[in-house]
């Protein structure tokens, strides 16, 4: 029986136990965007996970869509990420990037004056979504991305990847779920472009199997995952046939020998979404939402997926993998802190204590 605890290896990416730190943005990145020195601190203690996937990191300027999330996108990025990855890999962990693009998924005052909010059409995101101080703010009216500017949208996700291989993380993982500028692209309502990125499903999938493609050629495959959300809603999300959109999306990157599918399990899809990765993906998977000890072990016993990913637990637990290890209880994550960072405020991010201290 496949264990929790034992190793596993993901595309390149050697994962010493299958226990997954799920992405969580937290808001608090600095003044340019770059991680600061409690995003070191807060990494560092959650480094005996498996693999950690970091918070949701923008490319570009561009994708910047929410308050205080990171870049990958300048030199002080970088630098701040190199620090990060250093943490992590002195305690023999293992981090890869999740790169985030909002689309239109963005609050104007969150983002650099100069840069645009972009969509593969241009209709607005009907949510509210945290804008300064993390207040509940209407979203910008995005211009839609002509044919030539996706090529220029995607070599800015290379570079990216690229960067964070400069800064020594292991590898990236591509968030095309929680409605972002992927999903956007997925999804029937947001995407009616009359391009070949647009109309079938084939033509839907295309602009995340070519950045797929792209980043693989340029940090090697087996450092490249992706994270997919099959039915989800959030931010405006309207599917007309979520299953025949993913079946599709699997198919077309099953060949390109990526590191990995995040699925992020909803149980409303209308359909079971890890049997449907089953089916159509032949590489490996990491099973998120709503997991216990207990559903994990089970998943793995069944051998439907090799690693499984846990969010909330891992903000209170951050020795989460020795509290599974040895059964001690966890500790309850205090949701009014979670996007709550200023300055270097630790409440809520470093200070959850483990078990033995
Ligand atoms: C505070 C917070 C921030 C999150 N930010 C992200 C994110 O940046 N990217 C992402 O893909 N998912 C994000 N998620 C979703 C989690 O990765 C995960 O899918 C979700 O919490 C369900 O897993 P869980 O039941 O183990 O918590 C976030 C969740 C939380 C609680």
């Amino acid at each position: 029986m496949t264990d929790l605890f034992s190793p596993v290896r993901l595309g390149d990416l050697d994962l010493a136990n299958r226990i997954v730190m799920a992405p969580m943005t937290r808001d608090r990145a600095g003044s340019e965007d770059e991680p600061t020195q409690i995003m070191v601190d807060y990494y560092r203690q959650r480094a005996s996970a498996g693999l950690i996937v970091t918070e949701g990191t923008q490319p570009s300027a561009a994708g910047k869509g929410y308050w205080r999330t990171p870049g990958i996108h300048s030199p002080a990025q970088i630098a701040g990420w190199r620090r990060v990855a250093e943490a992590v890999h002195a305690e023999g962990g293992r981090i890869v990037m999740q790169l985030m693009h909002v689309g239109r998924a963005a609050v104007r005052a969150n983002k650099a004056d100069n840069a645009e909010t972009i969509a593969p059409s241009a209709l607005p995101c009907p949510d509210l979504i945290p804008g300064p101080d993390g207040v509940p703010t209407a979203t910008e009216m995005p211009r839609a991305l002509t044919t030539a500017d996706i090529a220029g949208v995607i070599a800015e996700y290379v570079q990216a990847a690229r960067h964070a291989r400069a800064a020594g993380v292991d590898g990236i993982e591509l968030h095309c779920a929680s409605g972002y500028l992927p999903m956007q692209f997925l999804s029937t309502n947001t995407n009616q472009r009359e391009d070949r990125y647009g109309g079938s499903v084939e033509n839907r999938v295309r602009f995340v199997v070519e950045t797929l493609q792209a980043m693989a050629d340029a940090i090697g495959p087996g450092r490249v995952g992706f994270r997919i959300c099959p039915g989800v809603t959030f931010n405006g999300m309207a599917d007309a046939d979520p299953e025949q959109t993913y079946s599709t999306l699997l198919r077309a990157a099953d060949g390109l020998g990526l590191a990995y599918c995040h699925l992020m399990h909803i149980p409303n899809a209308g359909f079971d979404s890890l049997d449907m990765v089953r089916a159509h993906w032949s590489g490996a998977v990491i099973e998120n939402s709503g997991m216990t000890l207990e559903k994990a072990r089970g998943v793995l016993a069944d051998g439907r997926a090799e690693a499984v990913s846990f969010g909330y637990a891992f903000i209170g637990n951050p020795d989460l993998v020795e509290r599974f290890r040895h059964g001690t209880p966890l500790a309850k994550a205090d949701r009014t802190t979670f996007y709550t960072g200023h300055g270097d405020d630790r409440r809520g991010y470093t200070d959850y204590p483990t078990a033995q201290t």
